[in-house]
């Protein structure tokens, strides 16, 4: 099999924890995905995947509704990381803070997810309203955790907010790091961000509360 650099060469056994993180930066190896790769690296009972959405084509949803009976229907990358997301044991989203509070490629990854969910709930969108009582979030139960980057001493807890918010409302259980949302780092420059050793260690525990919670279940 073709080795990638985002993927680490390990044997897949499936009694292994398995984490997908999905790093929501808009720039290909910036310091989301360094931060990703170095927590990661050094947890050798675990297989992770990382998927960059700088390198995926991920278009808005036009509102078709067509969801809510089938995948959706656009042709981009979306249904397989979706696909993707529901074999992993775990989820990480990591990305940087913007000029808003998540890269907006992030954001439109996150309201499709939501979207699907939105459209089986209440089908009938073009015709007749109607409420399914018994759809679950596509993603619920699914044990997940945040990573922020920042600039140095800039407070991540926005950041941390808007995107716990949304997967919280997919269902999905989000891991805190002590009492905050999400663990957070610094990296003005790309590469930065490896400098800034405590919030790597942050990143580390988060992730090993994350595996924990997923052990616990499993
Ligand atoms: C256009 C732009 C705007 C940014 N705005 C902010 C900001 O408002 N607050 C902040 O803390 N960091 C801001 N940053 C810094 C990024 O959070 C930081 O560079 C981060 O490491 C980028 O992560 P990435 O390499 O994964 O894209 C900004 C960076 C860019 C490129």
């Amino acid at each position: 099999m073709a080795k990638t650099f985002d993927t680490p060469e390990r044997e897949k056994e499936s009694s292994v924890i398995k984490l997908l993180a999905i790093v929501g930066s808009q720039r290909e190896y910036g310091n989301s995905f360094l931060l990703t790769k170095e927590t990661l690296k050094p947890l050798k009972e675990i297989n992770y995947e990382i998927i960059q959405l700088a390198k995926k084509e991920i278009t808005f949803c036009n509102l078709c509704g067509k969801c809510e009976s089938m995948e959706c229907p656009l042709e981009d990358d979306f249904n397989e990381i979706l696909k993707k997301l529901k074999e992993a044991d775990g989820i990480i989203f990591a990305y940087p803070k913007y000029l808003f509070k998540a890269p907006t490629k992030l954001l439109c990854f996150l309201e499709r997810l939501d979207l699907i969910h939105h459209f089986r709930k209440h089908p009938g969108y073009s015709e007749e309203l109607r409420l399914e009582q018994n759809v679950s979030p596509p993603l619920e139960g699914k044990h997940c955790c945040l990573f922020v980057v920042t600039d140095p001493g800039e407070n991540a807890e926005e950041c941390l907010n808007l995107a716990a918010n949304e997967v919280k409302s997919l269902g999905m259980k989000l891991i805190l790091y002590n009492s905050q949302l999400g663990a957070h780092a610094t990296g003005k420059f790309r590469g930065e961000v490896l400098r800034d050793q405590k919030g790597i260690e942050d990143c580390r525990k988060l992730v090993r509360k994350l595996i924990d919670s997923i052990s616990s279940k499993i």
